[in-house]
């Protein structure tokens, strides 16, 4: 199974896929954590190249061939097999993070975009996509104020930029439902996490009541 999870800057994807994948391997699944851009050597590599804060005339083009060329090889090094075996794949980030960012924040053409996509990923999808609901300014002023978390090129763009992805994210979901589910990330991580399990849960018949026990114990 392939979990993604989306969300604008300091929105608590990190913490919640470290939180699922613990629950998860409680579970007697064997789970692979990955995030994007990176996953990889080349990716980190990239985006290394994608993050620097001094990169200031990096066009949106550069960008989005950046980030699929990141793609392709985490699709193929390691998502792929994963899944193949049989393992649960969480990402964090994929393929909507191009459409919302890319495409809702800068404008570019949605279609070209996907074209791009499906060549990185050679069609793969995820069988579940969680949107972490933050409002971008309490994401990006969370994202500012940790100590351990990178100020990039990518967060230093203007608020209109970030309300722009954000409005993107609502019409990706909009246009998707049965693969995408939103969960509330301005509750507290534990509150976060019970919403994540028991969809995820739900699509793994593992049963809610084991979840349930588990929360009880
Ligand atoms: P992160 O901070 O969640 O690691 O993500 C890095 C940044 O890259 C974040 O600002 C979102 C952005 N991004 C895109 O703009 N397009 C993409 O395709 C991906 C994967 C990330």
């Amino acid at each position: 199974m392939f979990i993604t999870f989306e969300g604008p800057e300091g929105s608590g994807k990190t913490t919640q896929i470290r939180l699922l994948a613990e629950w998860l391997q409680n579970q007697g699944r064997s789970v692979v954590t990955t995030r994007e851009p990176g996953g990889t050597r080349i990716g980190n590599g990239v985006r290394a190249l994608l993050l620097d804060i001094s990169h200031t005339e990096m066009t949106p083009r550069t960008e989005t061939l950046l980030f699929n060329a990141a793609r392709a090889q985490i699709v193929h090094e390691v998502i792929r097999p994963a899944l193949e075996a049989g393992q649960v794949v969480l990402c964090d980030r994929f393929f909507d993070s191009t459409l919302a960012y890319q495409g809702y924040g800068y404008g570019q053409d949605r279609a070209e975009l996907g074209r791009i996509i499906r060549y990185a990923t050679g069609g793969l999808t995820p069988d579940l996509t969680i949107y972490l609901d933050v409002q971008p300014e309490v994401g990006l002023a969370r994202k500012q104020a940790g100590s351990t978390q990178e100020w990039n090129r990518l967060d230093a763009r203007a608020v209109a930029f970030h309300k722009a992805v954000q409005k993107g994210y609502e019409e990706l979901i909009r246009a998707e439902p049965a693969r995408w589910s939103v969960v509330d990330g301005d509750l507290p991580a534990q509150a976060v996490h019970g919403a994540v399990v028991a969809l995820v849960a739900s699509r793994l018949s593992v049963g809610v009541d084991l979840w349930i026990a588990e929360v009880l114990r």
